[in-house]
């Protein structure tokens, strides 16, 4: 805690002091209940974590990180990633359980860690969600006119293809495209069907994970006889003389891009007040989507890297590439495309579900304008934020390309995950008197670690990641200043 200053002495708490005041976690925290539908049982929870999570990442960027970082080490990354996820998980769940609101990390480091960080922690949930929906609505937009390409329908380039991209320093360039049509489109339509309700979105939900879980255990059992030992040698290419080309470097570089594919798994945190049981069934929901999704992404990924070379893999269909290469597997390319397609689809919808009730938090908290906090009297969903969100997910998605978004995102996330295990740690001390429905084992060695792999595994990704970064930092910090420390609920007024 900062020390009383000049400021203090004089009646007025000091400029830190405010930055750092914690809001406690005994305040009446659920009075946004009334304004929403308690529905949600611990299946749907799973599955809107599974809803978020599965999607590009496996589906694309396993591919790729395997031809340009890992080679067949790729199953290593996401081991690596799926590690410090869980450890992540775990802290979640006992924040989760014990603070069930919607306004999740957001939140917790609210109670914790105080306001400034927490406003860090909720604009990086804006890369989580929001931005995570534009960065899979782009692949879901590669699919989508991949598809229609077989199907002998050509959309001009200018209009399915983002106008900006990067060089080969890593700098933003001008590709020649106009606008990402099918990227904006998908994002608008899921922003209309959470608008009309939380169970007609549950449902459908709960329909597009199931067809992507199966196409996924469909493809890993009938590539397994199609997997060739010499496809796995070596197993860790050799560096190329480039930091994460390959070689142990690359493993570690590849496990911070691929961390990509399990961001979403805390979705769950964010419906706390649409939950029935949320004390028991919020760390059910969150642990039970990383593991799920982690054992079908290894047995997903060593098929796929059994199945072909891996430096053919740089595609931005990998799934079908491997397919392809086996006739006798050519029938299942399409049906993979299309569950592929509804398993992206899916995570544009979870993921623009969580953004809002992030939003309705920070602005119960006065730290967003009280309009993000409406809630619609016959919908009951926070209408507002979820327009708000779509809207600016669409523009994301329309104009920014896919690993731009996509490093972006996990770079963010992987700060906010340290900061969440940081958070339990002080929470401990500070208010060891608080009844904790759910206990990370081992703590304080498991907080520790979590927050070491967490924010050692942002250092691996590239400088221009951080740049980008930096610049999303100071425009957030810049917002803060001018409208969140001004109105926040904390300040005396
Ligand atoms: N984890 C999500 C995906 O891979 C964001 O699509």
């Amino acid at each position: 805690m900062p020390q009383a200053t000049a400021g203090d002495r004089a009646g007025k708490p000091s400029l830190l002091r405010q930055m750092c005041a914690v809001r406690p976690v005994d305040v009446a925290e659920n009075a946004g209940k009334s304004r929403l539908k308690q529905v949600l049982g611990p299946w749907a929870l799973i599955s809107i974590g599974l809803g978020a999570t599965i999607g590009t990442g496996i589906f694309v960027l396993t591919g790729q990180v395997a031809a340009t970082q890992t080679g067949p080490a790729i199953t290593l990354s996401l081991l690596i990633a799926a590690f410090g996820s869980m450890l992540a998980a775990l802290c979640y769940s006992e924040f989760a359980a014990f603070l069930p609101v919607p306004g999740s990390a957001y939140r917790y480091t609210y109670a914790t860690l105080g306001e400034a960080l927490a406003w860090f922690i909720g604009w990086n949930l804006l890369l989580e969600y929001a931005i995570s929906a534009s960065t899979v609505a782009v692949s879901w937009s590669a699919y989508v006119v991949n598809l229609l390409t077989d199907a002998g329908i050509h959309l001009p380039d200018a209009l399915v293809n983002a106008p900006l991209g990067l060089d080969a320093h890593d700098h933003l360039m001008r590709t020649g495209a106009f606008i990402n049509v099918p990227a904006v489109l998908i994002v608008l339509a899921m922003t209309w069907v959470l608008y009309v309700g939380v169970r007609e979105s549950a449902s459908a939900n709960t329909f597009m994970v199931t067809l992507k879980v199966v196409i996924i255990l469909v493809v890993v059992v009938a590539g397994l006889k199609f997997i060739q030992p010499a496809n796995f040698h070596p197993y860790v290419p050799p560096n190329t003389g480039k930091f994460g080309h390959f070689g142990p470097s690359g493993v570690l570089q590849g496990a911070g891009i691929i961390f990509f594919s399990y961001v979403g798994f805390d979705t769950a945190s964010t419906m706390a007040l649409e939950a029935k049981n949320p004390q028991r069934d919020l760390p059910l929901g969150i642990l039970g989507a990383l593991a799920i999704s982690a054992v079908l992404y290894v047995a997903m990924s060593t098929v796929l890297l059994g199945m072909v070379p891996y430096h053919q893999l740089n595609v931005a269909a990998p799934v079908a590439v491997a397919l392809d290469a086996h006739p006798q597997l050519a029938w299942l390319a399409w049906p993979v495309k299309l569950g592929v397609i509804a398993g992206m689809t899916s995570v544009i919808l979870t993921s623009l579900l969580g953004q809002p009730r992030i939003l309705l938090s920070m602005a119960d908290d006065g730290l967003l304008p009280n309009v993000m906090a409406k809630c619609h009297p016959r919908y009951k969903t926070p209408h507002v934020s979820t327009v708000i969100t779509g809207v600016f997910a669409a523009a994301i998605a329309g104009v920014f390309p896919l690993d731009v978004l996509a490093d972006l995102v996990s770079i963010g996330i992987l700060l906010a995950f340290g900061v969440v295990c940081l958070g339990v740690l002080v929470l401990r001390y500070t208010r060891p008197d608080v009844h904790r429905p759910f206990r990370v084992p081992a703590a304080p060695v498991t907080c520790i670690l979590g927050f070491l792999v967490c924010c050692g595994l942002t250092l691996t990704l590239s400088n221009g990641t951080w740049n980008r970064l930096l610049v999303w930092t100071i425009l957030g910090m810049s917002i803060y200043a001018l409208y969140g420390f001004r109105n926040s609920r904390l300040r005396p007024k």
